[in-house]
């Protein structure tokens, strides 16, 4: 794992337990807690996305690893709604649209499912080779960029 993506993870792991490390009697934990955790998911699943993505672009080398980070990510989207969870809706700060958690929020989870399936995809394509990766690396970049045009705030 490289530096950015052991610092990204450090971060949502600090901030997880920071919230995990609560009371049960206390479980409000401080918006600014949520949202850091929040923004640690999203940190993780750009560190292990980049590398790919920018050799999908043609701008870098295929990493050697390129199949652990795409196993890594299908794991963080599977995670990423821990994120967004209940008593998350209104936190300060955030860039979340309002309506991911409520007329769109089926869409919301129907997302991160699919960003689950598309980078597990992913990682089989990486063992197959680079061809194979930047025809799969398009449908995933294209799930960041779908959920972010309809439920991120600019
Ligand atoms: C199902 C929806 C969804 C998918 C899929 C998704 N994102 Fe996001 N992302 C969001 C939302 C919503 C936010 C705003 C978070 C907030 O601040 O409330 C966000 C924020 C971010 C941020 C900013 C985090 C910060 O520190 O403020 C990054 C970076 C990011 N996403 C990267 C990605 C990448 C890369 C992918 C694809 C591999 C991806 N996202 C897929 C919904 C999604």
């Amino acid at each position: 794992m490289n530096l950015f993506a052991k610092t990204a993870l450090a971060s949502f792991l600090a901030a997880a337990v920071a919230v995990a490390a609560l009371p049960a009697s206390a479980q409000q934990a401080k918006p600014e807690d949520l949202l850091k955790l929040r923004q640690g998911l999203m940190q993780a699943v750009k560190s292990q996305w980049v590398p790919i993505a920018a050799f999908s672009q043609g701008k870098a080398d295929l990493p050697a690893n390129a199949a652990e980070m795409a196993a890594n990510l299908s794991l963080l989207a599977k995670l990423a709604p821990i994120g967004w969870a209940k008593g998350t809706e209104s936190l300060p700060n955030s860039a979340t649209k309002p309506e991911a958690f409520g007329a769109k929020a089926g869409q919301f989870a129907d997302g991160w499912k699919a960003l689950e399936t598309e980078a597990a995809k992913l990682a089989d394509a990486a063992k197959v080779g680079p061809d194979a990766v930047k025809a799969q690396a398009a449908n995933v970049g294209k799930l960041c960029k779908g959920c972010h045009e309809e439920l991120k705030k600019d």
